[in-house]
């Protein structure tokens, strides 16, 4: 019924990162400002309407499912929504069914993501550091992330470390993440801050290019490249030290667009066709007002047919101010 989703430049999406809540308990500083406002619930998809839109999205042809938020295991409830997405995965139609985490809920949630079909998650931790963790979550605590990775280890699910790369912040610290991450059998990734949404901060002062810190690593670890390609935006090297996979992700000094293979949608059913662009869909009301996908099919068809070539991040120096408003928690990253 529903062809394969290719867009105009002939890239086929087969990864779709879907947000189940704006929410977090987490603040991180480069994310989210201090006070924000959240959604009021009734504006979210129910998981019901969620369930019914990644599956659709299954049907066109998606294979990689990413669960977002927010942090997404704050939305209550959620574990339902990974038990029914897990069918996909016994028929064979979707490869991978995982989520993007901060840690808080792991120990609670592991045993149970494993029973779903959970072989690999992303944590996010920036630092090893408990002052400096709570400094740039603002409310996260450290040991209980750390348990949690313990809880992932236990239930036999591989994890992904995610660190953002941090001007004066967690700079100097690459090389303990490194040591951790691959001590604990884990993949690490560094990351390039990318200028969205509003925060306190000067989004100019916390932005490190990863060509600096790669070049820094060649001090102490040699790099292998690696033809790994988890389908994701990230470039792989193993660390000969470690025997380790180190990820760059790097929209900032290398656009990684050319091979993009995903869009994203919010937690109110708004699909992005790009991370660092504002053009969207609303995929919510097709899917309210049609018992059938047959809206939606199209609604997604007209969408993907004016996927950008690429995203509009810019670190404007005299403007100091993100071009983009719209919050990463909005659209998980
Ligand atoms: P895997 O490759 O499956 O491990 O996942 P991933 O790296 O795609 O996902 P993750 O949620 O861990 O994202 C890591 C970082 O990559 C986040 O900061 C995301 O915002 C960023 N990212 C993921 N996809 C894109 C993209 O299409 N464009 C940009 N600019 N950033 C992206
Ligand atoms: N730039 C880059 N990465 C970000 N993340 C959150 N905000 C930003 C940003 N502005 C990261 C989180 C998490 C992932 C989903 O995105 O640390 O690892
Ligand atoms: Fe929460 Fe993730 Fe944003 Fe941190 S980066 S505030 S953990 S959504």
């Amino acid at each position: 019924a529903a062809p394969a989703l290719v867009d105009p430049f002939g890239r086929h999406v087969s990864y779709l990162r879907v947000s189940v809540t704006d929410r977090c308990d987490f603040r991180c500083v480069y994310c989210m400002s201090e006070n924000m406002s959240f959604l009021p619930r009734k504006e979210l998809l129910t998981l019901e309407e969620l369930d019914r839109l990644c599956s659709a999205f299954v049907t066109k042809g998606v294979r990689k499912l990413r669960i977002t938020g927010g942090e997404p295991l704050v939305r209550k409830n959620i574990m339902s929504l990974f038990k029914g997405l897990s069918r996909h995965l016994e028929t064979g139609r979707l490869d991978e069914l995982t989520l993007t985490t901060n840690g808080s809920q792991l120990s609670r949630y592991a045993d149970e993501l494993k029973a779903c079909g959970v072989r690999r998650i992303n944590v996010s931790i920036d630092t090893l550091d408990p002052v400096k963790f709570k400094a740039i979550t603002r409310w996260g605590d450290l040991a209980n992330v750390l348990a949690g990775l313990e809880a992932a280890k236990r239930a036999g699910i591989s994890v992904k470390i995610n660190a953002v790369a941090l001007k004066g912040v967690n700079e100097h610290e690459i090389d303990d993440l490194i040591r951790f991450a691959h001590g604990e059998g884990h993949d690490l990734t560094l990351i390039e801050t990318m200028p969205l949404g509003d925060i306190e901060g000067d989004r100019t002062d916390q932005y490190l290019p990863l060509s600096i810190v790669r070049a820094r690593l060649l001090d102490n670890w040699t790099l292998e490249d690696l033809p790994l390609n988890t389908g994701g935006p990230a470039r792989y090297v193993r660390i000969k030290e470690t025997g380790g996979r180190l990820g760059f992700i790097t929209p900032m000094t290398h656009n990684f667009c050319e091979s993009c293979n995903r869009v994203r949608i919010t937690c109110t059913g708004t699909l992005y066709m790009c991370l660092g662009q504002e053009d969207a869909a609303d995929l919510r009301a097709p899917l309210r007002d049609n018992p059938d996908n047959g809206a939606l099919f199209e609604a997604i068809d007209a969408a993907i047919a004016r996927k950008p070539k690429g995203h509009d991040f810019v670190i404007d120096r005299r403007q100091k101010r993100p071009t983009l408003t719209r919050h990463m928690s909005v659209t998980g990253g």
